[in-house]
């Protein structure tokens, strides 16, 4: 593990603003009969003072995160399922042009967006570190590479299947500390005019609705449009085209190229005058939001231990990698949240990771009803208060925390 005080993008200077303790690995799932013992890292998070990206203060090793039994999945939400196949119809559209155009995604998991492009017959490559999930997608017929995306990986397969149109990453760019390295990747496979687009939340949404709960191992740069584009710039690239997506509570995806070769679209200078407007690389404005993520905590714990001590049953829903921050930083255990329901198979009959509350299928959510089901999933609200209707039918509330303490 690697504490550093210097940006990984600059080497500027970092100003710290929030300090979480000591955190589990999110995704590190514990097994009820014993296992290995639990690995803990301090999780802090800071602002470089030259270039504003926003990072975290120590590096988990990539083996911890990303291993053979990454329980997570992509493919379990329907609308994320519509999202990436939206995604691939766009780039099948608007770039794959010509039949001989390849298209490479790092972080391809299950292969949720490329089997669209497998679909249509076009060349694709797939390039996922985890077993379990790149498995998952050589099983529907994609093309997958078991690796982590860095330079040495993407040489190889410049050389071996030559120049990509198109280099496409979700929620998996902002995952990788050793980002010099991917974009040395990027130069060596990227085609002349080819676009490299990555998609990941967005430190302003997260800053306006206090989703400090974003903020875990796996999530280790928190991009503005600004640090994007100063980041792609300090790598030979010129950021051309930002688009907001509602995925994930509040994304921004970023399209860069090689600098000349695409003329920028002028969303990206709104939204450079929005982010200064909003003020967020101020040093207050990461206080303020300090305040109100101890808020946050206080106003959930007070909720919590009300509804104990009045006999209220309370359920968690989805055992994200985000509730690890939540209920890790808040002190919230099976005292307080009896279990958790959620549909991966790899997660369920196994403890969240540090607060040991224990996760089950869905159905036993309905079997009675809890009081209470407490949202972790929050960015799948729609899907998932429409897919449990009958609980608030039947008198039960969802209790949410973003962006504060409230129920419905
Ligand atoms: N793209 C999918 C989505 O948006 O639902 C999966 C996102 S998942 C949160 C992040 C994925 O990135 C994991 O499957 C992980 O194994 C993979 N990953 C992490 N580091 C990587 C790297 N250096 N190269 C390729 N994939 C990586
Ligand atoms: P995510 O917020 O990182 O995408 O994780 C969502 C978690 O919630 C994941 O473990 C799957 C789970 N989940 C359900 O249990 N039911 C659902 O309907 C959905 C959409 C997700
Ligand atoms: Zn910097």
């Amino acid at each position: 593990m690697t504490a550093t005080l210097d940006c990984r993008i600059c080497g500027g200077t970092l100003h710290e603003f929030f300090d979480f303790g000591r955190q589990p690995v999110a995704d590190a799932f514990v097994d009820p009969d014993g296992g290995p013992e639990e690995f803990f890292h301090r999780l802090a998070v800071g602002m470089c003072t030259s270039c504003t990206m926003v990072q975290l203060l120590e590096d988990v090793p990539r083996e911890r995160m990303f291993r053979t039994d990454y329980p997570y999945l992509s493919s379990l939400s329907s609308v994320m399922q519509d999202h990436f196949t939206s995604t691939a119809h766009r780039f099948l559209d608007t770039e794959l042009r010509d039949p001989g155009d390849l298209l490479v995604e790092f972080g391809s998991n299950d292969g949720i967006m490329l089997d669209t492009i497998r679909r249509a017959g076009r060349r694709h490559l797939g390039v996922e570190p985890c077993d379990g999930v790149a498995e998952a997608a050589a099983a529907k017929g994609i093309r997958v590479r078991n690796a982590f995306f860095e330079e040495e990986t993407a040489a190889a397969i410049a050389e071996a299947d030559g120049p990509a149109k198109v280099i496409y990453a979700a929620n998996t760019f902002s995952h990788i500390s050793y980002i010099d390295s991917v974009f040395r990747g990027v130069d060596a496979l990227l085609a002349p005019d080819g676009i490299f687009v990555f998609e990941d939340p967005y430190m302003a949404d997260i800053i306006e609705r206090t989703s400090f709960d974003q903020i875990y191992d796996e999530h280790f740069y928190f991009f503005t449009v600004r640090s994007v584009q100063a980041m792609a710039a300090h790598h030979g690239f010129e950021l051309i085209d930002v688009e907001p997506l509602a995925v994930h509570g509040g994304e921004i995806r970023y399209t860069v190229a090689r600098p000349g070769v695409r003329t920028p679209s002028p969303a990206v200078g709104r939204f450079l005058e929005r982010e200064k407007a909003a003020r967020i690389t101020e040093p207050e404005t990461l206080a303020q939001f300090g305040a109100k993520v101890d808020k946050v905590r206080d106003d959930l714990r007070a909720l919590l231990e009300r509804c104990r001590a009045e006999g209220r049953t309370v359920v968690g829903y989805g055992a994200t990698a985000k509730s690890a921050t939540l209920t890790n930083y808040c002190g919230i255990g099976p005292d307080l949240v009896s279990f958790i329901v959620d549909s991966t198979p790899a997660k369920q009959g196994k403890l969240s990771p540090g607060s040991h509350i224990p996760v089950r299928a869905p159905e036993a959510f309905a079997t009675p009803y809890p009081d209470y089901g407490l949202l972790f999933a929050w960015n799948h609200a729609e899907e998932i208060m429409r897919k449990e209707s009958a609980f608030r039918a039947q008198g039960g509330q969802w209790i949410l925390y973003v962006p504060g303490v409230h129920t419905v």
